[in-house]
């Protein structure tokens, strides 16, 4: 048998992919950067990753810590467990009432009219009392160089109750970085009335390559505890 075949192995190493129990899948992991395309024309499972399985939401009465995000193609989820396996925290998947397509291009066109309307959608999702937290680990894909909608819409709704926290930011992106998004979380927070929060540095990974990233993972988490002590 051949275990250096890269769609088998890629295959392989997906069907072990787990956040909260559930299966994580992230097709576009098994594409060169020649083949991603900066993530042009990535699809999704048409339910911004809940097809097969329930929006995760891990809450328990003792954590400090929460990890907050949201994912259409995978690559964000998978890093979001990625930072699950070092730190065992609390995960609350961002849920949108109406998904956002399978397809790109029709993504893309929602997502720009939605920018340009600044009409963000609208949540499908309880949110808890997050006082228990120290720490929030906020998670979104990049979209036009700045924060994904959904995230914008979280923020904009629950951005208030992240009061007096750790922030620490994680996404992924085409190959184009992190454009605005860190300083958009920090309006937001503060429009809501949010304040007194500390951002740790922002942990930044091509969506292609989450599954390259267990060395930067660490150390970021190490880096954030540290900030945290
Ligand atoms: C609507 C849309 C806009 C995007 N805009 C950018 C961008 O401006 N810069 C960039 O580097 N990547 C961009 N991307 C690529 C995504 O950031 C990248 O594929 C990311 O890993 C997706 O994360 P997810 O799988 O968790 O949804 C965009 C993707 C979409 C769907």
């Amino acid at each position: 048998m051949n275990f250096n075949n890269d769609s088998v192995s890629n295959k392989n190493q997906q069907a072990n992919y787990k956040i909260a129990g559930q299966s994580i899948s992230a097709p576009q992991l098994s594409k060169n950067d020649r083949e991603w395309q900066n993530g042009y024309g990535t699809r999704s499972d048409g339910q911004d990753t809940n097809s097969q399985n329930k929006p995760t939401r891990k809450i328990t009465k003792t954590a400090k810590s929460l990890i907050i995000y949201f994912s259409r193609s995978g690559s964000t989820e998978l890093l979001a467990s990625k930072i699950a396996n070092q730190t065992n925290p609390d995960i609350l998947e961002i849920v949108v009432k109406d998904p956002y397509a399978g397809n790109y291009q029709k993504t893309l066109s929602r997502a720009n009219s939605e920018r340009e309307n600044q009409d963000y959608p609208e949540l499908n999702m309880q949110v808890p009392d997050l006082k228990q937290y120290d720490t929030i680990y906020l998670g979104y894909p990049i979209w036009a160089m700045t924060l994904s909608h959904p995230m914008t819409a979280f923020l904009k709704t629950y951005g208030g109750r992240l009061t007096d926290k750790i922030i620490a930011p994680f996404m992924t992106e085409g190959g184009y970085g992190q454009g605005d998004s860190v300083q958009r979380v920090r309006e937001i927070i503060r429009e809501q009335g949010g304040e007194r929060d500390t951002f740790t540095k922002a942990l930044v990974v091509d969506g292609n390559k989450v599954d390259q990233a267990d060395k930067r993972v660490t150390q970021w988490v190490s880096q954030v505890h540290a900030d945290n002590n």
